[in-house]
């Protein structure tokens, strides 16, 4: 999704902008641009493709103003919506007159409209994005007064929006104003920075501002000002973030994804600690009152879907609720769901910036639900506007392809299951996943050699029954995110229904065998494809594993085997020669629709 980045203070912003947009590629991106002052107008270098295409094109051209004047500066990674990825419909875009520069995450939807509304006036488009009709309409309504504009520009604006503005007549002035994307204030010792999320500028701050939906903030070198949009002056709260530097960092490692894998252990035993040490957290899940509800939906997309699927076998078994259901944010937004002020939502997101996720949060609270959501990103959305929180304390996730936080999330639920059920006997269980972690990461090598032999494939199955099926569905979702290899998660006792048709000879099956009570019923199935002819890759605690995991309680087990299935995919995308942080067509954070 689009990142932002703006600075204004003593230093020469443009290092600053492309390092903060550095930061900012895990979100996905087709293109780059930056803005800066330029003789009394704006000077715009953006073009498609990687922030090191923008780093040559501004080496021909910026470097011809004298550096010490730019000290304001906006910066962004566009992922296209409306309007092919391309040099013009990259941001930042600038008004007719080239006078006010604007950069934007989000979509407005009413864009058209307000196109052909200036177009009538005349205005001249040059992109075909939506953006464009911001830094169009901040022109036309652009009075001298900073407040004034920008109110009367959002009040015509539809949809969602990030917004950074640069205006040529306030040379030092940023504006950042927001409604329904994340921006967030960094105030550091030398300058102020706006930015789409908090690695952008954790090198500079730790200090930080989260803008609300409405406020507008003016950044100046030396100081920022909130207001309403009435133009009424706000206090706000400045608050210190506790990641550091190195967390959002590679660490050593050739991909942010590895270094995620190999922080698990350490991130699952800070979530441990979390809900076990006084603190937010424990407090939370300490007075959960569960029994007051008779339907429970747990809600998310990609990933945290899958750890909803995870949960719904773990709820089931030792909470025995009668009705759970797990849903895609994107179907449950629109499903008219039969749920009540009896129901309760639970929403799983890494990001808490999930559009989708935040609209089925929103569905449910319209329906009078309760809603209670797993996330990592502190003050993000979804944290702020549900009725409960508990945060995974899994630290800033780089790698498109989320690792850690999933681990966390996992932890979280199986926590609450435990804390629902009474069953705090389990809590030992839970506590030594983390050593069993570490003990399969030590296999990294072993897993690397499979992994190998593995990039030929077109298509690979991942099966599994049960809690095993569950973790299928993440172990192959994780391979086709980073490997582009096509794969297809089945219950085992499902193949017989159709999919056993497409096992022919050396087909790649990985099949998941935790589950004791169901080991005859999956090793059947595995017979059943060795017999046509398929190559099996046996993932468990089970004598016969090419991967063995440590025994464990059969519900966490899910915990384990995602390490496994995680080093599994790394080890193929990397063979394979791919962007694994990056992969094509994927976005860390999805926030549009
Ligand atoms: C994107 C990512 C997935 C992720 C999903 C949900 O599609 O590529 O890896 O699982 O969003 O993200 P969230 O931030 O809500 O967990």
């Amino acid at each position: 999704m689009c990142g932002i980045i703006g600075y204004t203070g003593s230093q020469n912003a443009v290092p600053l902008i492309i390092e903060g947009l550095k930061k900012l590629e895990y979100r996905g991106y087709d293109s780059a641009g930056i803005a800066i002052f330029g003789k009394g107008s704006i000077n715009v270098q953006k073009c498609k493709g990687r922030i090191t295409a923008l780093e040559q094109l501004i080496s021909k051209t910026i470097v011809h103003y004298p550096l010490s004047i730019v000290n304001c500066s906006l910066g962004h990674t566009r992922w296209a919506t409306h309007g092919e990825p391309s040099d013009v419909n990259s941001h930042p875009h600038v008004s007719g007159n080239n006078k006010i520069a604007i950069v934007h995450n989000g979509i407005i939807e009413n864009y058209k409209e307000l196109k052909e509304d200036l177009q009538a006036k005349g205005a001249n488009f040059v992109s075909e994005t939506d953006s464009e009709v911001i830094a169009q309409l901040a022109e036309y309504y652009h009075d001298g007064d900073i407040l004034t504009t920008v109110t009367k520009l959002t009040s015509r604006l539809k949809g969602s929006y990030a917004l950074g503005i640069m205006l040529c007549d306030r040379p030092d002035l940023l504006v950042a104003v927001k409604k329904d994307n994340p921006l967030i204030i960094g105030v550091s010792e030398h300058g102020n920075f706006i930015a789409s999320d908090i690695p952008a500028v954790l090198k500079h701050t730790n200090k930080i501002y989260y803008l609300e939906d409405h406020e507008i903030a003016l950044l100046y070198k030396d100081r920022v000002e909130f207001y309403g949009v009435d133009g009424a002056p706000i206090a706000k709260t400045l608050e210190t973030v506790t990641w550091s530097v190195g967390d959002a960092e590679k660490g050593g490692e050739a991909h942010f994804m590895l270094k995620e894998i190999k922080e698990q252990p350490k991130i699952l035993r800070d979530t441990i600690n979390s809900l076990l040490s006084e603190g937010e957290n424990k407090k939370t899940l300490d007075n959960f009152e569960i029994t007051r509800y008779n339907k429970i939906v747990i809600v998310g997309c990609g990933s945290a879907y899958n750890a909803g699927v995870v949960a719904k076998y773990v709820f089931e078994r030792l909470c025995r609720f009668p009705c759970i259901e797990v849903e895609l944010a994107s179907e449950f937004r629109y499903k008219d769901a039969v749920i009540d002020e009896k129901s309760l939502v639970i929403l799983i997101s890494q990001s808490g910036e999930t559009a989708d996720t935040i609209a089925a949060m929103r569905e449910a609270k319209a329906k009078h639900a309760d809603t209670f959501a797993i996330v990592n990103v502190i003050g993000s959305t979804l944290a702020k506007e549900a009725a409960y929180r508990i945060y995974t304390a899994a630290g800033p996730e780089i790698a498109v392809a989320t690792t850690k936080a999933f681990s966390a999330q996992l932890i979280v639920l199986y926590m609450m299951a435990v804390r629902f059920s009474g069953r705090e006997d389990l809590l030992p269980e839970i506590e030594a996943i983390p050593e069993k972690v570490a003990e399969i990461l030590k296999q990294a090598e072993a897993i690397r050699e499979l992994a190998q032999h593995c990039t030929r494939h077109k298509c690979i199955f991942f099966i599994g029954r049960n809690i095993d099926y569950a973790i299928a569905l993440e172990g192959s979702l994780k391979l086709k995110e980073i490997s582009y290899i096509h794969s297809e998660a089945y219950a085992g006792g499902e193949l017989k229904h159709g999919t056993i048709s497409l096992i022919e000879d050396g087909t790649l099956v990985v099949a998941i065998a935790n589950c004791k009570t169901l080991h005859g019923k999956i090793m059947s199935n595995v017979e059943q494809v060795q017999s046509r002819g398929a190559k099996v890759i046996l993932v468990g605690n089970c004598a016969e594993s090419d991967i063995p995991l440590p025994d464990c309680y059969e519900l966490f087990s899910p915990s384990l085997s995602a390490i496994a299935l995680q080093l599994f995919s790394y080890y193929v995308a990397l063979e394979k020669g791919l962007d694994i942080d990056k992969p094509r067509n994927l976005a860390k954070s999805v926030t549009v629709e």
